[in-house]
This record gives structure tokens, C-alpha cells and sequence, in this order.
């Protein structure tokens, strides 16, 4: 997704290689992050939730907040005197691996905790004229409903 193309102020959902992601800024890591476009609770799709005054991704079914790491940080519903319900692997959110490169961001279409930190060791592509001021582009998205093995033929 090309950065030009996200608001940090909301998130967004889209549909890459048949999983459901979200994209949204956390602004208390400085960083893109993509999810699995699900809520735990109910499966609601996070990305018709908000960013909410603490930086959290909020769902917008039940109100629950997200941290940048998918963990729960909030539960309204949840009594203040029970047990921290929200701290249950359960509750948790799918991470995808993401990266920012040449203005776009990517992720790593496998939330497995083995890939965790998979993108020090696979980069995405670089396209050295992205980042080169004597080149002129535009970047857009479009949903284009193939593989992307398909994809990548129209595109080379
Ligand atoms: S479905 Fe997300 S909080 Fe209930």
C-alpha cells in the first residue's frame, strides 16, 4: 500500500492474496502496522473501527482497543475488579510483519510468531528510482482480483 494512499488517522481495510488485512498508524511505535482484519471477539472487521485518543486501534463492534503488538489493552465491558480478561492470549490481535520501503508499506503474508521478525532477514523488492528525485512517478492502488502470480505478469 503506498503510504500516499493511507491517513493515519483512520485505518484501512484491504483484501491481498485472500487475507482480510488493516492497516492503521500507531502512533505511540512510529510505525505502520498491519493486522488481520478481524476482531477476536466477535470478528468484526477492525478496519470499520477508529484510532482512539490513546493511539489504540478500537473496534468499533464492543469498543475493544488494540496495541501495536495486537494485545488487548482494553475491554470496556470487562469489570475493573475481575480478572484481566483482556491480557488473554485470546484476545489477542493477528500481526503481520510490515515494513515501510520506497514510500510503500509491506507485510509479510504469514502471522505464524516464527516470522516475527522475519523482515530483518527478507526485504521487500527495492526499487531504487522510487527513492531517486530525478525520477518522476505516481502511485496508486487499485483491487485487481487475481494472484498475484498473475499480477506479476501484467506488471512485467
Ligand atoms: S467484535 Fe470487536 S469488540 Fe466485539
Amino acid at each position: 500500500m503506498p503510504l500516499c494512499d493511507l491517513d493515519k488517522r483512520a485505518p484501512l481495510g484491504k483484501k491481498v492474496m485472500g487475507l482480510d488485512v488493516v492497516v492503521w498508524w500507531d502512533r505511540n511505535e512510529n510505525e505502520w502496522k498491519v493486522f488481520d482484519d478481524r476482531c477476536p471477539h466477535r470478528l468484526a472487521p477492525l478496519s470499520e473501527g477508529r484510532i482512539d485518543q490513546q493511539g489504540r486501534l478500537q473496534c468499533v463492534y464492543h469498543g475493544w482497543c488494540f496495541g501495536g503488538s495486537g494485545d488487548c489493552k482494553l475491554i470496556p465491558q470487562a469489570p475493573l475488579d475481575g480478572p484481566p480478561v483482556h491480557s488473554f492470549p485470546i484476545a489477542c490481535v493477528l500481526v503481520y510483519p510490515s515494513t515501510v520501503q520506497n514510500g510503500i508499506v509491506w507485510f509479510w503474508p504469514n502471522a505464524d510468531p516464527q516470522y516475527k521478525d522475519i523482515l530483518t532477514k527478507k526485504k521487500p523488492p527495492y526499487i531504487p528510482e522510487l527513492d531517486d528525485p530525478s525520477f518522476s512517478f505516481h502511485m496508486f492502488n487499485r483491487d485487481i482480483p487475481y494472484g498475484y502470480v498473475v499480477t506479476d505478469f501484467i506488471f512485467y
